[in-house]
């Protein structure tokens, strides 16, 4: 029985590698390079962007790319693209996302089938309005500590270190319950060293083979990583289970335990790998999106000083303690996130395994099939952002995004498997960059003039941003 059901999926899995490979050999893509095929295009924004600006007149609706041996299928036009991720069809990752669990473990982000839905649907019932509101007031105080250690600066700083540092003391005390006050943690934590090599990986074709990759020493440091990261998330929640009863704060550590005790299909290794997987996704998404927001603030003044006028206001109302409904009354600032997220996306790339056969158009992808999306080409379409470089946060004020095809602007991808941390990032963002302004006015240092943008899964400024605070 187990033989014939491994020559079955050997069967199904050749086919649907022959099947899209053929199409690859019939749609248009860029030039591959030798080995590496067009992996390139996943690690380099430099290339995405230029294929952003041309790629429809280039290539047409959809395009294909190498990646090594393996064949797959970019689609970036909002009607695709909601053919994909609307569908709870089209719900399983693929191959890329095989490479992130020697590092982050199996979690929401990389599970597929029956385990992503349920546990789906136990987290997503807890990120509620009440639980965001006590997450927001977590936020405050992390500004007023950045605040304090701002104050306590030349004034002309690395901005992204600063950011980097406060998301994720954010991170500790939301998901462990630690305070960023203990010292200790500072130096114990290994979530503040942990590395992604995935892109490592994709420019070494022998290091696309589990085997290969866990022979060398890229394999071996991240399996170290890992089992650092989850030896010390167990050891919080050994801890948390054993003080339970006079622990009151309501970290997410708490609410998995809930869930756990709950639901006999959540086990302890599930607490550990969602915690991991937390930790991990709410850390570079967050500080690269904060980062290029007061780039772009610092660089195009007029902006920061409208947004600013807000932030003014609404921290007035509320004496500098904002709750949920105060940063959504921040309108403008969401407005200068999203645009900050359309040129700059965190997660540039996503990608799934079509489980049924999709027809788009003309074209029919076969089950199975490699599908990539890159939200930095969608949102570099001329057709939906007219001269698609320019910074411009009036994009998105609601009468001129109405148009607009709602699978246009994805930076949190969208549909069932859309970020479940989304409405939690941007509260988070709005926080951090509201106390930002509120303190002082931001100006940019000439060596952060020209942005180069580095791509590491997630996208971040090259060198960091150079910034000059001037107290108000
Ligand atoms: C600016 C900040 C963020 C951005 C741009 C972002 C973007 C994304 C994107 C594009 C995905 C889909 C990935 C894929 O399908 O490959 C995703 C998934 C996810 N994000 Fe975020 N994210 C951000 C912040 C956060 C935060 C703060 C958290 C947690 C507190 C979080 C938790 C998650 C989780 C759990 C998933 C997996 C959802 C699922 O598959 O069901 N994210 N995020």
């Amino acid at each position: 029985m187990v033989i014939v059901l491994f020559v079955l999926l050997l069967y199904k899995e050749l086919l649907a590698y022959f099947q899209t490979a053929l199409l690859a050999f019939k749609v248009k893509g860029p030039k591959p390079l030798p080995f590496v095929g067009n992996a390139l295009l996943i690690n380099d924004s430099k290339k995405l962007e230029k294929i952003g600006s041309d790629c429809y007149e280039e290539y047409g609706p959809v395009f294909r790319a190498w990646i090594s041996f393996i064949p797959t299928i970019f689609i970036y036009q909002p009607d695709h693209l909601q053919a994909v991720l609307g569908s709870s069809k089209q719900t399983d990752k693929n191959f890329l996302y095989s490479y992130m669990h020697n590092f982050i473990g199996e979690g929401l982000i990389t599970n597929n089938g029956y385990k992503w839905l349920t546990h789906r649907k136990y987290i997503q019932s807890y990120f509620n309005i009440n639980y965001l509101d006590r997450c927001v007031k977590t936020f405050s105080k992390h500004s007023k500590m950045l605040i304090k250690k701002l104050d306590n600066s030349d004034g002309l700083i690395k901005i992204t270190n600063f950011v980097n540092d406060s998301v994720l003391n954010v991170l500790h005390e939301i998901v462990f319950g630690l305070q960023a006050e203990d010292e200790e943690l500072k130096t114990k934590s290994p979530f503040r060293k942990g590395k992604l090599l995935v892109h490592e990986r994709l420019t070494k074709p022998w290091m696309l083979f589990e085997f290969l990759y866990r022979l060398t020493s890229y394999g071996d440091m991240e399996i170290t990583q890992k089992s650092k990261l989850q030896n010390f998330t167990k050891q919080v929640l050994e801890n948390k289970k054993a003080n339970r009863k006079v622990n009151r704060e309501h970290s997410l550590l708490d609410i998995f335990i809930k869930i756990s005790e709950t639901h006999f299909d959540f086990t302890e290794e599930d607490i550990i790998n969602e915690a991991c997987t937390f930790m991990l996704a709410g850390q570079d998404s967050v500080s690269s999106a904060i980062s290029f927001t007061l780039y772009f603030l610092a660089k195009y003044t007029e902006y920061q000083d409208r947004a600013r006028e807000e932030v003014d206001e609404i921290l007035d109302s509320c004496e500098n303690n904002p709750k949920v409904s105060d940063l959504n009354d921040m309108k403008y600032l969401g407005c200068c996130i999203k645009e900050a997220l359309r040129l700059c996306p965190s997660v540039p790339i996503i990608a799934r395994k079509l489980s049924e056969k999709l027809v788009l158009d003309d074209i029919t992808l076969p089950s199975g099939c490699n599908v990539f999306i890159a939200p930095y080409i969608t949102h570099r379409l001329k057709h939906l952002y007219p001269n698609p470089e320019e910074y411009n946060p009036e994009r998105f004020f609601s009468e001129n995004g109405k148009s607009r095809h709602p699978y246009s602007f994805i930076p949190f991808s969208a549909g069932p498997r859309n970020c479940l941390g989304y409405k939690f990032a941007m509260l988070e963002m709005k926080t951090i960059i509201s106390y930002l302004l509120r303190n002082y006015c931001i100006h940019l240092d000439q060596r952060s003039d020209k942005l180069n943008v580095l791509y590491r899964i997630t996208l971040r400024a090259k060198g960091g941003i150079w910034i000059k605070l001037e107290k108000r």
